[in-house]
């Protein structure tokens, strides 16, 4: 570990140092730092073979520690919504932080994202971040430990997730980072094309906790299986996306969770960048930027509603609450091992 690929981003006010880390494999690079191990830069090439950053980031460590947005964070100890801050797991219900509407959102008031991360290992083109979380911690039962490996592999990089609990809990991690494939602080993403592996999502209430049922994206504008901008359907009088101001939706990903298999693609015409996303977790969640208030960036770039996209690969919204979804429970002494590939190219 040199002194260039590891550097001070600050101090929290109880005086934890935060270091920010640079990767690069020759391919691409990335930026990450220890609060909330969020990515707050990943440089790839545009057709020209010139580097893009494609990710939303700020300058300072207060931005970080105040913000909302959850700009590159990984999120949990369960990221995504749990309604009414409440579930039951082994026949005890355990409350949780309400802190979204009635809801309970992103592992609740001092989530993982807000919590500084150890570095356990670092070389130039791999990092690997750990936490502990408590039995108790914001509301959540068993003594957690949490390894996040982030490697740069070719024009690929790779979040692994892996996490074990000295008693049974729910765990659901992801990374919280906004893309832009124009590059960040160019403005809207809504000329931007899409297209989601997955032929059904799950419609939700006006808070956004799922209802019990999966439906099929077939003739609506949830349908997206094919390349599609993501303004061309977004603002559709179409309750689903009224109440949410645009896409913020889980879709259930084609193919049996588990496996590493295609998630998502987006393709940028100017810069010709596209983006691959694979994972082994069953959904994710199409967020685009609905609620992202206007605000200094990084660089001095400005930030704004639709400025960015977000694919938070995922166990589904409330599914400590819904038998009939996947489960995301995690047994005493197992091992939660998840895995999500961002690849990148351009044309
Ligand atoms: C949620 C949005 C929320 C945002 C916070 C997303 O994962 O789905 O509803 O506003 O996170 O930045």
């Amino acid at each position: 570990m040199t002194e260039s690929n590891r550097r001070p981003f600050g101090r929290t006010p109880e005086g934890e140092p935060v270091d920010l880390l640079t990767l690069n494999n020759g391919t691409i690079s990335c930026q990450l730092i220890t609060f909330g191990a969020a990515l707050r830069s990943l440089w790839v090439p545009d057709r020209e073979g010139k580097p893009v950053d494609v990710v939303l980031g700020y300058d300072s460590l207060e931005e970080y520690r105040t913000q909302d947005a959850y700009l590159g964070a990984v999120v949990g100890r369960f990221a995504n919504r749990i309604g009414g801050g409440r579930f039951t797991l082994n026949g005890e219900t355990y409350t949780l932080a309400v802190n979204n509407g009635p809801n309970h959102l992103h592992g609740g008031v001092r989530g993982f994202s807000y919590r500084v991360w150890t570095v356990a290992e670092q070389t130039a083109d791999r990092a690997v971040l750990t936490l502990h979380s408590p039995d108790g911690e914001e509301g959540y039962p068993g003594d957690l430990t949490v390894k996040v490996t982030c490697q740069l592999e070719g024009a690929a990089l790779r979040l692994r997730y892996q996490a074990e609990s000295r008693g049974d809990t729910i765990c659901n991690l992801t990374n919280h980072s906004y893309f832009n494939l124009a590059g960040q602080g160019s403005g809207p993403v809504l000329d931007q094309e899409v297209a989601l592996m997955a032929g059904r999502y799950t419609p939700s209430d006006e808070t956004s906790i799922p209802y019990r049922r999966l439906d099929s994206v077939e003739g609506t504008p949830m349908d997206l299986r094919r390349p599609t901008a993501l303004g061309a359907r977004i603002d559709e009088d179409f309750q689903q996306l009224t109440w949410a101001r645009g896409y913020d939706h889980n879709y259930v990903i084609d193919g049996e969770p588990g496996v590493l298999r295609p998630a998502a693609q987006a393709l940028c015409r100017s810069t010709g960048i596209r983006m691959a996303v694979s994972t082994t977790l069953p959904g994710v969640q199409l967020y685009t930027a609905n609620y992202l208030s206007p605000r200094a960036g990084k660089e001095g770039a400005r930030y704004a509603q639709r400025h960015g996209f977000c694919l938070e690969t995922q166990f589904f919204p409330d599914s400590p609450n819904r038998p009939n979804f996947p489960s995301p429970v995690l047994r005493a002494g197992e091992q939660y091992d998840h895995t999500t590939v961002f690849s990148f190219s351009a044309e």
